[in-house]
Order: C-alpha cells, then sequence, then structure tokens
C-alpha cells in the first residue's frame, strides 16, 4: 500500500484542510509534516466551522488517530486553545487520538518576541508573527527545545536558560524588552503538563503502519512558500514539497504514492512578496469579499489575483504532482471573465454562469470545463476534483474518485 500526501501548490490557503478532511474519512492517521501555528486549515461541515492550526485536519474523524511530525514546530500556548476549541466542536483528542513526535520543536515567548523583533525593522517578511522562523532558526542552531526535553528535568533549566541568554542579545539589540527566563519556564510548564500524554517516542512508528493502514500525509502553507524553492526571502522556514513529507516525519519513503496538489482557480498571497497577477484594483476586491479571503490565522485580507499557471506548472514539477485539485471554482461564478497567465501571456475566458450544466449535477457547465482543460494541458497533471463551496459537501470529482491508497 501506498499513501498520498495533500499539499498546496501556491502561498498557503488553497482549501488544503478541506481536502485532507475528505480523505481522512477513508484513513486511520493523518500525519502533518512541516510549520506550526502559523497554518490555518478550514473545515466546514454542516455550518460549523473549525479551524486546525498544528493539529493535523483528521481530528473531526473519531477513527482518525493525529501525528505531528518532527518536522513541525508546536506552540503550547496556540495548541492548548486549539485542543479546547476542537473539544467544543465536538471532538476529543485524548492522547490515543493524537500523537506528537518527541523530536518536534517547541516555540516559546522567546521565538515570538524575536518574530515580533524583525518583523518591526525594516526588513519586514509579512509573517504570521507567530514565531515560526526564529522556532526552526534555533533549531538549526542546535539549542532548540524539543518536545522530549519537557520530561529530562536534569538539564531543561539550563537549555531555556542558555536559549533565552543567546537570543535575547538580539532582542536587546533593537532597545526592545527581554523574553524573560519566567515567561519562557511557564510555558514550559504548561507544556508538561499539556503534552504529556500524546508524547511519541518510537523513532519509526509507520514503519509497520504503513504496510496495512491508510494514512494521509498533510501539509501545510505551498509550495511557492517553501524556504528553499519559493519566494525567497519572501517564505515560511519550513520545507513544504512533497519530498518533505518523509523528511518531515518517520514515514518510510517507498509508502509514499499520490501526490494531491491543491490549488485555487484564482490566487491569494498574505504577506509580502512578488506575485505578478495580482489584482490591487476593485476586481481584486470584490473577489476578496466574494472569497472571505481573509486570513484563517491572523484575519489578515489577503491579497489576491488571477491564477499563474507558469507558477503552477513549477509548484507542480517541483512536487511531482500526481492529482491537481482546483478550489474555489464557486467564488468565480457570475464574473465576466477569468483570467490566468501562462507562457508569459494573460488569457481571458468567458466565465462560468453556473458550476454544474443543468440541476442533475453531474457535469460542469461548459465554460468551467474548458477552463479547467486548458489549465490541466499548459500544466500537464489531471485536474481530478473542484471545490464549489466551503463544506465537506460541496466538492465534485471530474471522472471517478481516484483510489489514492493504490
Ligand atoms: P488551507 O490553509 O489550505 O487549509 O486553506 P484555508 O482554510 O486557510 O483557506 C481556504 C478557505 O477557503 C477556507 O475559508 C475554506 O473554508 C474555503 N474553501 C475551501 N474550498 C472551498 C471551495 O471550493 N469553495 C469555497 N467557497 N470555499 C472554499
Ligand atoms: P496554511 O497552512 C498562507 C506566509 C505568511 C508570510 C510568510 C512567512 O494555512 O496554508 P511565517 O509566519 O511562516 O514565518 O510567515 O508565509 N504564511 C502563510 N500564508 N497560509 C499559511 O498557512 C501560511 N503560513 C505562513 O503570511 O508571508
Ligand atoms: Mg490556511
Amino acid at each position: 500500500m501506498k499513501h498520498p500526501i495533500v499539499l498546496g501548490l501556491q502561498y498557503g490557503d488553497e482549501g488544503k484542510g478541506k481536502i485532507t478532511d475528505s480523505l481522512a474519512k477513508q484513513s486511520e492517521w493523518v500525519i502533518r509534516f512541516n510549520g506550526g501555528s502559523n497554518a490555518g486549515h478550514t473545515l466546514w461541515v454542516n455550518g460549523k466551522k473549525l479551524v486546525t492550526h498544528s493539529v493535523p485536519s483528521g481530528v473531526l474523524y473519531s477513527h482518525v488517530k493525529n501525528y505531528i511530525g518532527a518536522g513541525c514546530v508546536l506552540d503550547p500556548v496556540s495548541l492548548k486553545k486549539e485542543l479546547s476549541e476542537i473539544k467544543q466542536s465536538g471532538s476529543s483528542l485524548g492522547g490515543d487520538r493524537l500523537r506528537i513526535d518527541f523530536r518536534a520543536h517547541l516555540t516559546l515567548p522567546i521565538h515570538i518576541a524575536l518574530d515580533a523583533a524583525r518583523e518591526g525593522g525594516s526588513k519586514s517578511i509579512g509573517t504570521t508573527r507567530k514565531g515560526i522562523g526564529p522556532t526552526y532558526t534555533t533549531k538549526m542552531d542546535r539549542c532548540g527545545i524539543r518536545v522530549g526535553d519537557l520530561f529530562d528535568n536534569d538539564s531543561l533549566k539550563d537549555k531555556v536558560q542558555f536559549l533565552c541568554n543567546t537570543y535575547n542579545t538580539l532582542i536587546r539589540a533593537q532597545d526592545l524588552a527581554e523574553s524573560s527566563f519566567e515567561s519562557n519556564w511557564s510555558v514550559v510548564e504548561l507544556a508538561q503538563e499539556l503534552l504529556r500524554e500524546h508524547v511519541a517516542y518510537d523513532p519509526t512508528p509507520f514503519y509497520d503502519v504503513a504496510k496495512t493502514h491508510k494514512c494521509v500525509l498533510e501539509g501545510a502553507q505551498g509550495v511557492l512558500l517553501d524556504l528553499d524553492h519559493g519566494t525567497y526571502p519572501y517564505v515560511t522556514s519550513s520545507n513544504t514539497l512533497a519530498s518533505h513529507a518523509a523528511a518531515g516525519t518517520p514515514f518510510p519513503l517507498s509508502r509514499l504514492g499520490a501526490v494531491i496538489g491543491v490549488a485555487k482557480v484564482y490566487m491569494t498571497r498574505v504577506g509580502s512578496g512578488p506575485f505578478e497577477t495580482e489584482l490591487a484594483n476593485e476586481d481584486g476586491e470584490r473577489i476578496r469579499a466574494k472569497g472571505g479571503e481573509f486570513g484563517a490565522t491572523t484575519g489578515r485580507p489577503r491579497r489576491v489575483g488571477w491564477l499563474n499557471v507558469d507558477e503552477l506548472r513549477l509548484a507542480v514539477r517541483l512536487s511531482d504532482c500526481s492529482h491537481i485539485v482546483l478550489t474555489k471554482a464557486d467564488i468565480l461564478t457570475g464574473e465576466s471573465v477569468v483570467k490566468a497567465l501562462s507562457q508569459g501571456v494573460l488569457k481571458e475566458f468567458p466565465c462560468w454562469k453556473a458550476i454544474y450544466k443543468d440541476d442533475a449535477k453531474t457535469a460542469l457547465s461548459p465554460e468551467l470545463e474548458s477552463y479547467l482543460s486548458f489549465v490541466e494541458a499548459e500544466v500537464g497533471v489531471p485536474i481530478v476534483g473542484v471545490g464549489t463551496g466551503a463544506d465537506r459537501a460541496d466538492f465534485f470529482w471530474r471522472g471517478k474518485t481516484p483510489d489514492f491508497w493504490g
């Protein structure tokens, strides 16, 4: 058996959470391999909304176990809030339903203070200010605090003290208030309490599981925000490509199969950085309003633009996608035209007046079909499904639903 990866092909917020949730129905494990509380994956089921940040999007199915991989970073304060929102939504995540790799690094107050200090200066990236970049920095610097460290009381205080001493120098250099040892230590104590029942110490938990149990690997952010292959320096600080699914988890490489890339029929970006097809005009404002394009994590308005097929092709190639899902087709319904940049030229198409050809809802409207056929031909990978609304049920498989575990 092989297992699918779900990832974003643009600048994040493509609708990955919704696709992961729909595959979770048939799965036993949903596994996150990168990012932290910068992610916001929205799930709508029967009019009820849940946004996952660090917890994988398998959470709404009680038979699914969720795993946070070593490639992720984890903010205990944010996780506590998220777990309580999940509980309020009616799901409960006891220790066996949420496993957290002991090698994942913790985001502490000092990381959030460092993020704010950098963002307040002249070299701002427009980050989510969740401390993500600094957490990966201290991981690389080999002085970060890992989830497993929480339960090694002999050296933990020294480690937190060293982290604060070393990195407060950067905050002091900007005449900002330091992040005190005490404030970091109190989050460490919270984490000890919160994470104890969830820590996973098995170094290869999926080696055997992947032979018989269906899994889904869920990416955060998007290919164009990848630290190495994205629009550096306007990127996130983790690797978002499919190839990282095996690096950021203890998942056997030979068991990874389908790569499902998720993209919107148009594009959005939050934060700074290039955006060739951006609509910084009333067309962009209208699509932002219709699409509810405000960040699921920060509430910031998302920049909106037409689909850049050249970037989509690049993203599909970088992640070697086998399938594409295009979301939010419903949002453009009724627009007079839809545009897409391809081979460097902005092409114009008549827009669809309805998603479906007729009330039977067994076929998409000819205008939408011809737009999809154009994108598919330009990119060279099949568009297997289309998002037709925010709810779990609002989805159209073009043809037979693929067996992603084949
Ligand atoms: P993620 O980070 O990739 O999981 O995506 P986000 O949750 O940040 O943003 C996607 C937004 O689009 C959320 O508000 C979803 O509820 C919504 N969404 C996803 N797919 C569709 C779709 O096909 N149509 C509509 N109208 N909304 C969608
Ligand atoms: P999901 O998983 C959209 C963007 C930020 C900023 C850049 C760096 O919901 O798709 P960071 O806080 O990671 O250091 O910010 O990356 N960014 C996202 N944009 N969706 C996300 O996650 C994002 N995570 C980070 O806006 O431009
Ligand atoms: Mg999001």
